[in-house]
């Protein structure tokens, strides 16, 4: 049984600095180790400034994030790394090879270790059609490499670091829907035990998710299964009937 990886918000309260408002306000839930929590709600809800909270690029001005227990502001950036694997809603690559950039998390890790990682993210034919392979260069603003074939070498370098809790922000309203039922079938057991917090936009990819958190202007209105906020949340039905 999975005991690692525990997410607990409580009581949160963000706003960019300089700005009037809070983006995010009084946000508290849990998301356990082993299960799915997925967060759906309209564009400018705050979903990804949540998720910049769990991974530490921003503190709260109020309440508390912690995993497992351990206030989040009490890991230092190499070990907030190895607990937590953000795939950003804009995925970058650094300058160097695409191995070097499987490699981001987890240094040692083999070659045998990024093209299963690359299989399970649905990258590993591109990546295989390279001249270079591995070797491949890539660049910042490099065009060998398309918009979704970065979301998915951001994908297969997160799960080369395995952490504890992975955070997918909105990884796969690009793709097709048989290619995001494939990738999320993969995930589900490359990331078994972990934690997984998955930000979407269509119904579909979280409609299985152990827990669902519905935002609105910086709040959460509704959480339960896709079934129970179906009956219950006014807000999810709109979403769902869009
Ligand atoms: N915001 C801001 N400064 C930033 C980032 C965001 O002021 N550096 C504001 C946005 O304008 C928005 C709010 O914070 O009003 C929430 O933004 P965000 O968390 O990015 O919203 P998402 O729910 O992620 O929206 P989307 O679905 O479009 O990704
Ligand atoms: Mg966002």
């Amino acid at each position: 049984v999975p005991t690692a990886g525990r997410v607990e918000l409580r009581d949160v309260t963000f706003g960019y600095p300089g700005a009037e408002r809070p983006v995010l306000d009084g946000v508290s839930f849990v998301a356990e180790p082993g299960q799915t929590t997925a967060i759906i709600g309209s564009t400018g809800a705050g979903k990804t400034t949540l998720l910049s909270l769990v991974s530490r690029q921003y503190d709260p001005q109020q309440g508390s994030v912690a995993i497992d227990g351990v206030s989040v502001s009490d890991l230092g950036r190499h070990e907030m790394a190895s607990v937590v694997g953000l795939i950003p809603q804009k995925p970058y690559l650094f300058s160097g090879t695409i191995g070097s950039n499987l490699r981001f998390g987890r240094p040692e890790a083999t070659d045998a270790e990024l093209w299963e990682a690359l299989r399970v993210a649905q990258g590993a034919d591109f990546v295989r059609e390279k001249t270079h392979g591995l070797d491949e260069r890539v660049s910042q603003g490099g065009t060998n490499v398309s918009g979704g074939q970065r979301q998915r070498l951001c994908i297969a370098r997160a799960l080369v670091a395995r952490p504890r809790v992975y955070l997918f922000d909105d990884s796969f309203s690009a793709l097709d829907v048989a290619t995001d039922a494939r990738l999320r079938e993969g995930l589900g057991e490359a990331t078994a035990g972990a934690t997984v917090i998955i930000v979407a936009q269509r119904v579909s990819t979280i409609r299985s998710a152990d827990q669902i958190l519905v935002m609105d202007g910086g709040a959460v209105v509704g959480r339960g299964t896709h079934d129970e906020l179906l009956e219950s949340n006014e807000t999810y039905r709109e979403i769902v009937e869009s």
